[in-house]
């Protein structure tokens, strides 16, 4: 992710995640990649989203919902655009750095 990140950064493009089975993946990770085994799984899932400017999310994955789904970016004007176009001009939740679409 760091790699990517940095080709990103490269080529002045925005990274985002496809958020569904974050925390399987933070498994993954700690079990392995080295230097990851003894870091918590929070923190794990922290440096992964910090790479990114925002995420898409089904959020029936991993445990968190069983309908719906949602959009952050990091960018108020993209979430603002972005809400607009898939819910409708329905209004992004959320308010300071980062906004969220949601939609279930
Ligand atoms: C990584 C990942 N992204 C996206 C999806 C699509 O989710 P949905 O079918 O809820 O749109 C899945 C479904 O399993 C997934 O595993």
């Amino acid at each position: 992710m760091r790699a990517v990140r940095a080709v990103c950064a490269r080529h002045g493009k925005p990274l985002f995640l496809d958020a569904c089975r974050f925390a399987e993946n933070a498994w993954f990770i700690k079990l392995r990649e080295p230097g990851y085994e003894g870091t918590p799984i929070v923190e794990i899932v922290r440096e992964m989203f910090s790479y990114a400017d925002g995420c898409t999310m089904s959020a029936k994955k991993d445990g968190m919902a069983n309908i719906g789904g949602f959009f952050c970016s990091n960018d108020d004007a993209v979430a603002r655009r972005t809400s607009a176009a898939a819910l409708g001009a329905a209004p992004p939740v959320g308010s300071g750095r980062g906004r969220m679409a949601a939609s279930g």
